[in-house]
């Protein structure tokens, strides 16, 4: 057999992981989901929720993906062999599919952005510039027509790697473009509103759907119960120490969900938009804030930034593909070109329902992060606090007991009682509200 390839490197692995959770999860979705659920207090309960499950699941994935050397389906084949776990495997075509379809409409917009930003189209105040879902159908369908092949493209060249190369200029621009639109929206008159929106929780708006909503972000942002860190974690090396790379990645992606919420909220009160309107709040924003910078400047930063902003959904997105696509080829002796064709044909087509109906879309949205994502970490959860022995879990996480042999004892137990009743208890909260 093969030897798998391994990370080179400690920064290469919570580069790639960073690659995969840090995406339009956070700067299209986290702002607009702390519109809809009461600023502060929403952001108050994700960083709980990251903590203390989306982490946990995140080390699960990691123990299950590193020890079993493959992907989700093999991976828990060789631990268990014979366990009914194994079937955990589907969440890794099934979910791919589904949050790619929408996922991709919204890396459209991102694409519709870029060249309306390379267009000028941002240099003069520009307000309502997005037309919403419906009354841009075509348009919408058409760029994510070109998202999809554009995912697909990388996926069957195997030009995987040259994108993430890619990423290490990318992503640090995208950092410093937040911080400068952060730092140029809160000269926006008007804007402490939006920061004090940001700061300054209200608790009594900590309702059990802010809360499911918080915790179904965590997963959405950290790319998880998907099977792709845990995909990735069996390229890592043995000596790689799991508990930094999870937090690296936690960090990280945290980082850049709190710097766009900061970027977006001073402007959507500037500007007098609704925070809670929806999944159009940051391409309503956006575009008033470029509009406002001096007309060189606001070109300038606006193209880059829609630049990142591609590159960072594309590596999340060919992270999604690749998963599924993975899978089959594995596990079903499908070639790999007809795999990523077949299923990139699938996703595009509920796509175009996507785009077609804002409800179709919502529903979607809310199907992945509510029920498929946690539904899958609290398999991986349970099936590292519960399946595996004990002994097992310790020497991948405390790498043969050399590191993390105090906190080796919390982790295990927020994996194997703390994120699995946590997320029950979400699920039934999701079916009472
Ligand atoms: N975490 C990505 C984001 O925040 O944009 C989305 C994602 C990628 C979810 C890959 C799941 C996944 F497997």
């Amino acid at each position: 057999m093969k030897r798998r390839e391994q990370f080179t490197s400690r920064l290469a692995v919570v580069f790639a992981m960073a690659g995969s959770a840090i995406g339009l999860g956070n700067i299209w979705r986290f702002p607009y989901l702390v519109g809809q659920n009461g600023g502060a207090a929403f952001i108050f309960v994700y960083i709980i929720a990251v903590a203390l499950l989306a982490i946990p699941v995140f080390l699960a994935e990691c123990v299950i993906g590193r020890r079993g050397g493959s992907g989700t389906f093999g991976a828990m084949r060789k631990l268990a062999p014979g366990s009914k776990y194994r079937w955990a495997g589907l969440v890794t075509v099934v979910t791919p599919v589904v949050l790619l379809s929408f996922y991709s409409v919204v890396g459209g917009w991102s694409v519709d952005y870029l060249m309306k930003a390379c267009m000028l189209r941002f240099t003069k105040d520009t307000t309502g510039v997005f037309d919403g879902l419906l009354s841009s159908a075509w348009e919408s369908i058409f760029m994510h027509t070109t998202f999809m092949i554009g995912t697909a493209i990388v996926i069957l060249l195997g030009v995987k790697k040259g994108i993430e190369r890619f990423t290490k200029v990318t992503m640090p621009l995208l950092f410093i473009l937040i911080l400068v639109i952060v730092i140029f929206g809160l000269t926006l008159p008007g804007a402490g509103k939006g920061v004090e929106y940001l700061i300054k929780p209200d608790f009594t708006k900590i309702t059990p759907s802010v809360i499911a909503a918080a915790t179904g972000q965590a997963f959405f942002s950290m790319s998880l119960g998907v099977g792709t860190i845990l995909t990735y974690a069996s390229y890592v090396s043995k000596e790689e120490n799991l508990m930094v790379s999870a937090w690296g990645t936690a960090v990280s992606d945290l980082l850049f969900a709190l710097l766009a919420g900061f970027a977006i909220m001073p402007a959507v009160f500037a500007a007098g938009i609704e925070p809670g309107q929806g999944p159009g709040l940051i391409f309503d924003t956006l575009p008033y804030i470029f509009s406002q910078m001096s007309p060189w400047v606001g070109a300038m930063v606006s193209i880059l930034f829609f630049l990142s902003v591609l590159v960072a959904a594309l590596t999340s997105s060919i992270s999604l593909l690749e998963v599924g696509v993975a899978y089959l080829v594995e596990e079903k002796g499908i070639s790999r070109t007809k795999a990523t064709i077949g299923l990139a044909a699938l996703v595009w087509a509920i796509g175009v329902a996507c785009s077609l109906s804002g409800g179709v879309f919502n529903f979607l949205d809310h199907l992945c992060s509510d029920w498929l994502m946690p539904f899958g970490g609290v398999l991986f959860a349970m099936f590292v606090g519960w399946k595996m022995s004990k002994a097992d879990v310790r020497d991948e996480l405390t790498n043969g007991g050399t590191r993390n042999i105090r906190i080796f004892n919390v982790a295990y137990f927020l994996i194997r009682y703390i994120a699995p009743i946590g997320v029950l208890g979400i699920f039934v909260t999701n079916l009472l509200r």
